[in-house]
């Protein structure tokens, strides 16, 4: 049996009945529906712009619409690294366990349908708020082939652990658009939630691969991965405050009015900090990421912040 209590309970088989019993198509999502330009699409929370004094509720609204892009803009190339390492896996042993091959492959392709899923998001809501919004990767791929390159040279342990960290964060997205006032627009709700049911297997697929890579390590290596992990982040918020100047720019461009150098500043600030909490913090604060990170190594959990 396993050494480590997150692991224990879980198997790839269960996993595999699971993701075949929940799967979705992107049509099936979608259907002919468009997004509400009218009102916010995601909940208020998530731009955390809301106390700048020179922002007008127009102002607010073009960045909500801002922040519901950004999302499934930045998740879409995020998750461009997924397949890559999960193909890493099963390759490492290819003649391992069915299930665990099939579990690797349906969590590679699923990755591969959300990318579709978001990038469908991106255009629909092009289409419903009438303007384009700004991105930091590029529709030739160059950029993210770099971040993916970047995201694969890392170990594979803080590989898994990143994407845990992702994949726990894609739940309490969900959670949020759908409880209270502050609920996003209907189908960008029903996007996340078609995203959470099949991230919840994947969180188990992690769970058993970092079960079984951490036995096979040191102590000492498993706490490196945790500055592996640190690296990523450090690598991640780069991009986050790309992303929050592009929304930054894309506010002045629809609402054709020119920020003060300051107000710009004040402004490009607020997003950054408030895309990074919703991207990476809302997950590595997850309590069921901290307990994987604390069951691997307190010194390392530490270095996250997690006691
Ligand atoms: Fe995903
Ligand atoms: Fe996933």
């Amino acid at each position: 049996m396993t050494p480590y209590t997150f692991a224990r309970g879980l198997a790839y088989s269960n996993v595999v009945a699971a993701s075949e019993r929940v799967a979705w198509t992107v049509d099936d999502v979608y259907g002919q529906r468009r997004f509400d330009a009218s009102a916010a699409i995601v909940p208020a929370s998530w731009v955390g712009a809301d106390g700048l004094p020179f922002l007008e509720a127009e102002d607010r609204l073009v960045l909500n619409h801002c922040r519901a892009f950004s999302y499934v803009h930045l998740l879409r190339n995020f998750e461009e690294f997924a397949p890559p390492h999960l193909a890493a896996a099963a390759a490492d042993r290819w003649h391992d366990e069915r299930a665990r091959l099939r579990a690797l492959f349906r969590f590679a392709d699923e990755e591969m349908k959300h990318q579709q899923l978001f990038l469908r998001a991106e255009r629909v809501l092009e289409e419903s708020c009438g303007h384009a919004f700004g991105g930091y990767f590029d529709d030739g791929g160059l950029r993210v082939a770099e971040v993916t390159r970047a995201m694969l040279e890392h170990s594979p342990l803080a590989r898994y652990l990143i994407v845990l960290a992702l994949e726990w964060g894609t739940q309490r997205h969900y959670v949020e658009s759908v409880r209270g006032a502050g609920a996003a627009d209907a189908l960008y709700a029903d996007l996340l939630k078609a995203h959470w049911v099949e991230e919840a297997q994947h969180t188990k697929v992690d769970a058993l691969e970092i079960a079984g890579l951490a036995e096979t390590m040191t102590a000492e290596q498993r706490t490196a991965a945790f500055d592996d992990l640190v690296a990523i982040g450090g690598m991640v918020d780069g991009v986050f405050a790309a992303q929050a100047q592009a929304e930054a720019e894309t506010l002045e461009a629809v609402r054709g009015r020119a920020l003060s150098e300051e107000q710009s500043a004040e402004l490009i600030r607020a997003l950054h900090a408030s895309l990074g909490a919703i991207m990476s913090g809302v997950g590595l604060s997850h309590p069921s990421f901290a307990l994987v990170a604390r069951e691997l190594s307190t010194e390392g959990a530490a270095k996250l912040g997690i006691a």
